[in-house]
């Protein structure tokens, strides 16, 4: 792709102080605007509700109003860089905002009203004269959330594991739920990822291998929607479970499609699916599982794209190869197939067939050998280079007693920074070797513990998220270190969270965003121009304490409106000159 711009990967911005403010600050000569929050309109339709800001707002009327928790973002063109469709996740909701007293009472109601804000929004969004701005009403706008209609494609499709009372034949689906990170197609789709299902589910006191292997367990259902949705209870409904972690494929320009969960590419807590395409047309997914010494995955597929949009590419993620990843300590590593029949993958060992094998990925990926890593989430691969990035965000039980020790991808005991690994793989995109090293190791060169320092050169971050390289060669990191951490620990002289540039062939990082009080920054993504970045600000106000109780968040946060209740929200930032984002 053509580099915009100035000179590739250059950093033209005064870097930004690390500061406790309720608010968002960019550098000088940056404007940040807040564009699409929870509760806002999407444009469904004209004279749609609107937002109550003491949370009285119904769940139909939640249906039709952006969701919680914003998260993985794309941006899709339909008039270049002045007017397009912005599709974002809602990753998970927060109770005590969601419902006017938070969750003193319980019903069927917040059940879904919670449900319905859960999902994915598909906006419109334009240049106007006072800036970027949500078109209202859009044929375009959509909202899908945790009781959308779905299918269920690839080998996996129809398993006796998928099927249920409600789906005897396995292959129809309601809702997508904890949508982390993303991807995007060449052929224009979204492409959602069903992170931290487990925690959706009630499960039994004694859960079988199975359940016991994917964290399903009595008490864990964090969002009691088993108490009025029986569906969601892995007692009496138990794959209904099965039927999560996927990454599932939306036509964010054809608000009639169905969404499609793709079971050829795994199922695992899945973070992103980062799609890039090998020199013969093929793509490859970078999929990481962010959950303590889970793995990193690629998929690559049967057949190249084809030219024709959506319509000429409708089966392509149903057809190729699962690999999972072993990181060698001799900095070598390889893609390791996670094929029905190949090495132990065979019925002797549980696994029948191939919808077996993506089912239970991660004991495949078990038996397999593969690298249990510091909690994989978001990937990128550089579009100059094609090395490919992985943010490791953190894993403070590392090297503890009875779990895994360190290795050379995981150097660090009680890792509480992360790091951030990268490859190349060894010939194309598709190749099953590759050679990797660190682009950096997390941490604040001013603390005494020795292993939260790290080896930042320049603005100090820990708990890398977010991840994206630009078209000019920028690496984008945004953090997401818990708000039970901000300010305390090691992370004493980091209260907020934040987005840092990076070039990644000096190394250098430069503080570019300061997100306000409890958020997590997250999702970017910009116009073709880069000119305009659109991110998210995840859970300002986020409570370190008692969840349940909607007075709690509003002690942290006021953000973005500055009185009621603190709101996830969309921001666009450009530059007042009207120049390239970061330079
Ligand atoms: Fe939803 Fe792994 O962050
Ligand atoms: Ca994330
Ligand atoms: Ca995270
Ligand atoms: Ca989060």
């Amino acid at each position: 792709s053509p580099v915009l711009g100035s000179a590739p990967r250059q950093l033209g911005f005064a870097s930004v102080t690390m500061q406790a403010q309720d608010s968002v600050t960019v550098p000088a000569g940056y404007r940040a605007q807040v564009l699409y929050r929870w509760g806002d309109a999407t444009g469904l339709t004209t004279g749609q509700p609107s937002f109550h800001a003491d949370a009285s707002n119904t769940a139909a009327e939640q249906a039709q109003q952006a969701g919680m928790h914003h998260d993985g973002m794309a941006y899709f063109p339909l008039d270049g860089a002045q007017r397009g469709l912005l599709a974002l996740n809602h990753e998970y909701v927060d109770d005590g905002l969601l419902h006017s007293d938070g969750m003193q009472t319980w019903s069927a109601e917040k059940v879904h009203k919670s449900m319905a804000a859960h999902g994915v929004s598909v906006i419109e969004v334009r240049a106007g004269a006072q800036g970027w701005e949500v078109v209202r009403p859009s044929r375009f706008a959509r909202r899908i959330t945790a009781s959308t209609p779905m299918t269920l494609s690839g080998p996996a499709a129809g398993h006796p594991l998928l099927q249920t009372a409600a789906d005897p034949s396995g292959r129809h689906v309601l809702g997508t739920f904890n949508n982390c990170a993303h991807g995007q197609t060449p052929w224009g789709t979204y492409l959602t990822c069903e992170e931290n299902f487990v925690n959706y589910f009630e499960g039994p006191a004694q859960p079988d291998a199975h359940q016991q292997r994917w964290g399903l367990k009595k008490g864990g259902s964090f969002y009691r929607w088993h108490e009025f949705e029986p569906r969601f209870d892995a007692r009496q409904h138990p794959n209904e479970f099965n039927r999560f972690g996927w990454v599932v494929e939306i036509d964010p320009l054809d608000p009639t499609h169905t969404p499609i969960k793709r079971t050829a590419l795994g199922r695992a807590a899945h973070e992103g699916a980062t799609v890039a395409q090998t020199a013969d047309g093929r793509v490859v997914v970078y999929m990481g599982e962010d959950a303590r010494f889970e793995y990193l995955y690629k998929f690559v597929s049967r057949d190249a794209v084809r030219p024709g949009g959506a319509a000429a590419n409708r089966d392509l993620l149903d057809h190729g190869t699962l690999y999972v990843a072993r990181f060698n300590p001799d900095g070598s590593g390889d893609w390791l197939p996670l094929v029905h029949g190949q090495g132990p993958l065979t019925a002797a060992n549980g696994f029948d067939s191939q919808g077996t094998v993506l089912i239970k990925t991660r004991q495949a990926s078990d038996l397999l050998g593969a690298t249990k890593m510091d909690r994989p989430e978001w990937t990128a691969v550089d579009p100059l280079t094609q090395t490919v990035y992985c943010t490791l965000t953190n894993n403070s039980l590392r090297g503890q007693p009875g779990q895994p020790g360190v290795d050379a991808a995981n150097p660090r005991a009680n890792n509480t920074m992360g790091q951030i690994i990268r490859w190349r793989e060894q010939g194309d995109l598709a190749a099953q070797r590759f050679r990797w090293d660190h682009l950096m190791l997390a941490g604040d060169r001013q603390l005494s513990r020795n292993e939260a320092q790290g080896n930042i050169q320049g603005d100090v971050f820990g708990s890398p998220d977010g991840l994206w390289v630009d078209p000019r060669g920028v690496l984008w990191i945004q953090t997401d270190v818990s708000t039970f951490t901000l300010g305390k620990g090691d992370y004493a002289h980091l209260p907020n969270n934040q987005m840092l540039a990076c070039n990644p062939e000096t190394g250098e990082v430069r503080r570019f965003l300061v997100g306000p009080n409890g958020c997590e920054v997250t999702g970017i993504c910009t116009t073709p121009d880069l000119r305009a970045m659109f991110i998210n600000i995840q859970h300002p106000g986020e409570p370190t304490s008692e969840r349940s109780d909607p007075a709690q968040p509003l002690k942290v946060s006021r953000w973005p409106d500055g009185q009621g209740r603190p709101r996830s929200a969309t921001v666009v930032i450009t530059k007042t000159d009207g120049g390239v984002i970061g330079t």
